[in-house]
């Protein structure tokens, strides 16, 4: 870790904590379950998506992907495309303008995910990279066209599969800017010694991106200015990366994503829809619409890396962990750089005398993976929460009480102060509503005719993380009030909670406010990832409205017909509908008073936050307790999820209804990952063979039981609103609780995803 790390982490413990911020406490609409204000445009199907808007004059564009994975382009035959019906370009290596290429997701606000040279290079890096853009005047023509493009490849040798690249493994410098490697005491010495003890190995395989929007964008330039819709998770990233690639002017570039049909981390970045969708638009001097098929998004668009990971844990006789050794490797592709961060939740889940953490990394020829899901923690979690549950077998101790045996005081990694932690509490509300203690010890033990069924449970975890964010806030003479920042909405509810946080810190009714967002020509925000938009916005909003109050003060202050004159900012309030004194509740004035008396149309105020530096004084995390029963039929190996209830400690929550979509939502994932996302790969080509829902399973409505959802909704007083980020802590753990349930079922234990009937029989 850098010295300029360390020592702000050092300053920072002496830095004093932020006033507790008196909206955390508050409920006239935060912390209520209100509906989304965008809900009913959504379930009438009046909500306009990015591809679908009337452009006049639109083209459509369809893409040509190689067969092979690594090598160069020999030829390439574009005649008999030329010559389709309806074609109006075509686009290849040999006639595209030249692009620059976008830094990767992560650095200095990009969004790029390749270092590839798409369309300007003869190299080919995976099975399925986009090789040629056909447009013409209508979809099908332009699908029709694009499969008689004919490309002849020179191939050269490919590194396809993790497995196969094992012995080229490195250490990555730093993973998601952590340490790749942490040692404490001798882990391995440790585990040797110690009374009771496991050392397992743990595989997930690959997985793709499933969103129910596929990614579709239109382009239209006029001179040297691009209007883009795209479904993007990061609408200012995806602006600032499309102007460098383009070579264009700051602000050329207007990304509009009004609605995001789901993103899980698959839209975040430039991939082949946005960035050839520009290209095309820009060859042909025409609006362009680029929609990939749900196959082009497995091709172009990539996913979750494979894992293998080795958890071992040594404990003594009361449970209490010596050593805690959690390794493994992943891949990245020859052309990005992403690790997925799988040994994050090891780092703060459990105390033990010792830790070895350690991740190393293959380069494979397949599409750039990135972000997925809590990317590392759900995977992590499988791996860490399987060999919790292995020992607390071999230690005969309840695996709900092996984990509250070694709760830690302090960030057992980081030596940090939890700012907020109520595992126990989420354990024992869970336990409880679930009836755990009901649950008979030994495996293989409840039976009903020819399923046998199990309990298993598991701790999920993600971290609270914010980035710096602006907003803009309009107050105006009618007593509206709308707040803007370029962020987005794909389902998580941030239009609604944003517009409750509004009403909530100016103390106006919902009707009278606005969040507006999804446009980057407002004020910047940044990649709704990494569960950040929503207190990274609310911060921005909070230190917006403080803004807002000195700025309507300075309008009154020196007014003597004002109830406010003379007052200042920390006397006075929001308060129904305007600012009144703390001291004397009755006096004070509307908004609508203070600006019909300094004739003012609306004031206007900007706000930008900074770095997240408060986690590097806290160690600050979401938990949760996932409890599941599983009944796995004895004779054919069908696995079905009888009950899942999660118990999350997440902060406060701010709007129930939206939070437990969110927690459902993840949990459905997981369920996914658990018994049937797979991206299969043949290790000759390094082609996906399962290209669609048809073959790549996601969960289905018939696969998952009702979902029982609690939450502590305990703030932590260091996060703005008192909350964490909800969108991906709710995937974490479920693997491990359903491959536990399993085992405590059939007496199996799987250490491979998904669980399919096969490892079963
Ligand atoms: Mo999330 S994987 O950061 O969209």
């Amino acid at each position: 870790m850098s010295i300029v790390y360390r020592v702000i982490q050092a300053v920072m413990q002496v830095v004093p904590d932020r006033a507790r911020d008196e909206v955390i406490d508050q409920h006239q609409y935060l912390g209520q379950p209100i509906d989304r204000v965008d809900g009913r445009e959504k379930v009438t199907g009046t909500a306009t998506f990015s591809a679908e808007y009337k452009v006049e004059g639109l083209t459509h564009a369809a893409l040509v992907y190689s067969t092979i994975a690594s090598g160069s382009i020999e030829a390439i035959d574009t005649a008999d495309a030329e010559r389709a019906p309806g074609v109006i370009a075509v686009i290849t290596h040999e006639n595209a303008p030249k692009m620059h290429v976008a830094p990767l997701l992560g650095h200095g606000g990009y969004a790029g995910t390749t270092r590839l040279e798409m369309l300007n290079t003869t190299e080919i890096a995976w099975n399925g990279q986009p090789v040629a853009v056909v447009v013409a005047d209508t979809e099908e023509r332009a699908e029709h066209a694009a499969s008689l493009v004919r490309v002849t490849y020179t191939a050269k040798p490919a590194v396809l599969m993790l497995e196969d690249a094992r012995a080229s493994a490195k250490k990555p410098d730093s993973v998601l800017n952590m340490e790749s490697e942490i040692k404490k005491g001798n882990a391995e010495e440790l585990l040797r010694s110690a009374p009771f003890s496991v050392d397992r190995t743990y595989e997930t395989p690959r997985h793709n991106h499933n969103a129910i929007e596929l990614h579709g964008a239109i382009a239209i330039w006029k001179d040297d200015s691009v209007t883009l819709y795209d479904p993007t998770q990061f609408v200012n990233g995806a602006a600032v990366s499309l102007e460098k690639i383009f070579g264009l002017k700051k602000g050329a570039v207007r990304v509009l994503a009004p609605f995001v049909g789901g993103g899980f981390g698959g839209k975040g970045g430039i991939w082949a829809h946005n960035q050839l969708c520009v290209l095309a638009a820009k060859v042909t001097g025409r609006p362009v619409r680029l929609v990939l098929s749900r196959e082009g998004v497995f091709r172009a668009v990539g996913g979750r890396t494979a894992s293998s990971q080795r958890v071992a844990l040594g404990a003594d006789e009361s449970g209490k962990f010596l050593s805690v050794i959690h390794t493994g490797i992943t891949s990245q592709s020859t052309t990005n750089t992403f690790q997925e961060p799988h040994t994050f939740p090891v780092r703060h889940l459990y105390a033990s005398e010792s830790f070895f953490i350690s991740q190393s990394i293959v380069d494979l020829n397949s599409s750039p993976n990135t972000f997925m899901r809590a990317p590392g923690e759900s995977i992590g979690t499988f791996a860490l929460e399987s060999a919790i549950d292995e020992l607390s077998y071999e230690l005969g101790i309840d695996p709900i009480e092996l984990r509250m045996r070694n709760e830690p005081t302090v960030d057992p990694t980081a030596g940090t102060e939890f700012s907020s932690r109520h595992l126990r509490e989420a354990y024992s509300f869970g336990a409880e509503r679930f009836h755990w203690a009901r649950r008979p010890a030994a495996v293989a033990s409840q039976r009903d005719g020819d399923w046998l069924i199990g309990q298993g449970v598991a701790t999920g975890t993600y971290p609270m993380y914010r980035y710096p964010t602006s907003t803009r806030i309009r107050l105006r003479a009618d007593g509206t009030a709308l707040a803007q920042t370029a962020s987005q909405e794909m389902g998580m509810g941030t239009a609604t909670v944003q517009a409750q946080h509004l009403a909530e810190r100016l103390a106006l009714p919902m009707s009278k406010v606005r969040f507006e967002y999804g446009d980057s020509s407002l004020p910047a925000g940044m990649v709704a990832g990494g569960s950040t938009q929503t207190v990274s916005i609310a911060l921005a909003i909070e230190h917006g409205s403080e803004e807002l109050k000195k700025e309507l003060l300075s309008l009154v202050r020196h007014n003597p017909d004002s109830p406010l004159h003379g007052a200042d900012a920390e006397s006075v309030h929001n308060r129904k509908g305007g600012l009144y004194r703390r001291n004397d509740p009755n006096v004070g004035e509307t908004y609508v008073s203070i600006l019909a008396r300094a004739r003012k149309e609306f004031v206007e105020v900007e706000a930008h936050t900074g770095q997240a530096f408060e986690i590097l004084k806290y160690s600050m995390h979401s938990y949760c307790a996932q409890f599941c029963e599983v009944r796995v039929n004895a004779v054919t190996g069908e696995l079905r999820i009888a009950r899942f209830l999660g118990s999350f400690d997440t902060g406060r929550i701010l709007n129930p209804k939206t939070a437990v979509s969110q927690f459902r939502g993840g949990i459905i994932m997981g369920i996914g990952l658990a018994m049937t996302e797979e991206t299969l790969v043949d290790s000759r080509t390094g082609r996906i063979v399962n290209p669609s829902l048809a073959e790549y399973h996601v969960p289905v409505q018939a696969d998952v039981p009702d979902l029982d959802i609690l939450f502590t909704d305990i703030p932590d007083p260091y996060t703005p609103l008192g909350a964490h980020g909800i969108g991906e802590i709710g995937i974490t753990g479920v693997g491990a609780a359903i491959a536990n349930a399993v085992y405590h079922a059939t007496g199996k234990r799987i250490r491979s995803l998904p669980i399919t009937l096969d490892k079963l029989m």
